[in-house]
């Protein structure tokens, strides 16, 4: 843990920008909502922070839609501080003082630049606290630097920054730096505060601009130093839906890279979709085209085909998915065998080696091991047990218009094709349905039910009617 002069521990808070309406996306939903890889710009910015000081010690400065972001990452246990009024990245900060006024040292990151890491983060307080400065501020090299804060050093080669000039006030000569401000600074609480009041709203946007500390502290002799980041793409911000794509395009192409690092198999990667948090274990094969989503894990030996959608949800080893299957919220164990083609919905829970096969819909069921479903079936708030047989076209009818009802399907049944099984009822051990029965009673174990009208055969009635016919022409 960092220490100060005297050897005390210093304490060290994060402070997460995070107020802004975000004008620039056009957009309804708070910007910090946005997403990119899969989860809010606000999450991946707080998931860096809360590697380095503890969570209660993370600030999230909130204000636009304050009760919409807030519950987005509350479970994350960060402390939120209330900007009322969007008057500029000063003003956020001008609200936080109670909240930072105990803390010896600030770190500020904005809540729309996702890409930051806790190293970096790291980097920056360390830095801070050994050139001993007011105010330390990340810079970054840009080949096009248009709409960033420029950064004015005292001279070329001196980390110490005189001050940071926004893009709608730059002088003509000075759009040419191309060092900017990353939007990440550290800031010694006490001078910090001490001058907060000398922002003003005298600029084009009438807003408090935090950058504007740095001319502050430099005029007032305190030291204001730069470090460079070594990689310009982590400050990138989201500010448009442009580059909110490009955002989420690196960091779905970092993902891939890792997932492949640590022996993932994806062809053609640049077809999946595969969100941050996924994670697949090695010796799994991923086609073209399958989109990986949420707290997906997946285990190892898998092989998931083509076209597949796969959302929350829990893979054993040795699946395999077959092309054009979506899977949301379901758990599949160890070497069970998914579609072509079906649709597993949440709570839909399959057994080791179980098979669910072609336009099959599963529901909030458990399928028991080894148990089989290929083909054309609804199976929904169903119990089946291990070694079913379930045929093509059986429908579990769990809803009567006003409730939801059960069907329980006990060990080594065989269901008929065709059949209805009207909720709730129970199929007994080793029973036997007849196919294209209507189930509306439970079975007793072993026994064969027959829900069905007795087949009538007629001998010759076609060809009479035929015969009939002609006559009548
Ligand atoms: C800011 C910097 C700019 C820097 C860039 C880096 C200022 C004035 N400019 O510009 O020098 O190059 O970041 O990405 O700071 N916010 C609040 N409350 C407010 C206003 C903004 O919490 O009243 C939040 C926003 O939600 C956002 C962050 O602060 O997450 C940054 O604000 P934004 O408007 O995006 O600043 P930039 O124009 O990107
Ligand atoms: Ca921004």
């Amino acid at each position: 843990m960092p220490s100060s002069k005297d050897g005390r521990a210093l304490r060290i808070a994060i402070a997460i920008m995070a107020a802004g309406k975000g004008t620039r996306l056009k957009s309804k939903h708070p910007k910090v909502l946005h997403e990119v890889g899969g989860k809010p710009l606000l999450a991946h910015v707080i998931a860096a922070a809360i590697k380095v000081v503890p969570a209660k010690d993370v600030y999230a400065i909130i204000g636009h839609e304050a009760d919409r972001v807030r519950e987005a990452v509350a479970h994350t246990g960060v402390s939120f501080v209330l900007q009322k009024e969007q008057r500029g990245t000063g003003h956020a900060l001008m609200t936080a003082r109670e909240a930072l006024g105990p803390y010896d040292v600030v770190i500020v990151l904005s809540g729309d630049a996702p890409l930051i890491t806790s190293s970096t983060i790291e980097k920056l307080r360390d830095f801070h606290i050994s050139r001993r400065a007011a105010m330390t501020l990340l810079a970054a090299r840009m080949d096009n630097p248009t709409g960033y804060g420029r950064i004015i050093r005292k001279s070329a080669k001196k980390e110490e920054v005189q001050a940071i000039v926004e893009q709608n006030s730059l002088a003509a000569a000075q759009k040419k730096i191309r060092e900017v401000n990353a939007g990440f600074y550290a800031f010694a609480v006490a001078p910090f505060f001490r001058t907060i009041e000398k922002l003003s709203t005298n600029n084009p946007h009438h807003e408090f601009y935090l950058t504007d500390m740095a001319g502050i502290l430099s005029k007032n002799k305190e030291r204001v130093v730069v470090i460079e980041t070594s990689d310009a793409y982590e400050v990138l911000g989201g500010n448009t839906r442009a580059e909110l794509v490009d955002i989420d395009q690196r960091i779905r192409a970092v993902k891939r890279q890792q997932l492949m690092a640590g022996g993932v198999t994806i062809f053609y990667p640049e077809t999946c979709v595969i969100d941050s948090d996924v994670e697949i274990a090695a010796d799994t094969t991923i086609e073209p085209f399958v989109q990986i989503l949420g707290g997906t894990r997946i285990g190892s030996d898998c092989r998931i085909r083509s076209y597949s959608g796969i959302s929350n949800s829990k893979i054993g080893d040795g699946v395999l998915v077959r092309p054009g299957c979506v899977i949301d919220g379901a758990r599949i164990d160890k070497a069970a065998v998914i579609g072509p083609y079906s649709h597993l919905r949440p709570g839909s829970e399959i057994g080791e080696g179980a098979h669910v096969g072609n336009f099959v819909e599963t529901k909030n069921i458990r399928l028991g091991t080894g148990s089989k479903a290929n083909h054309l079936t609804y199976l929904g708030d169903a119990e089946i047990g291990e070694g079913v047989n379930v045929g093509a076209g059986t429908i579990t009818c769990n809803y009567d218009g006003v409730n939801k009802h059960k069907t329980v399907i006990e060990d080594g049944v065989f269901i008929g094709s065709d059949a209805t099984l009207v909720a709730p009822v129970r199929i007994g051990k080793g029973a036997y349905v007849g196919a294209g029965s209507c189930i509306t009673d439970d079975v007793p174990a072993d026994s064969l039910a027959l829900g069905r009208a007795r087949q009538v055969v007629k001998q010759g009635w076609a060809k009479s009617k035929r015969s009939a016919g002609k006559t009548n022409q």
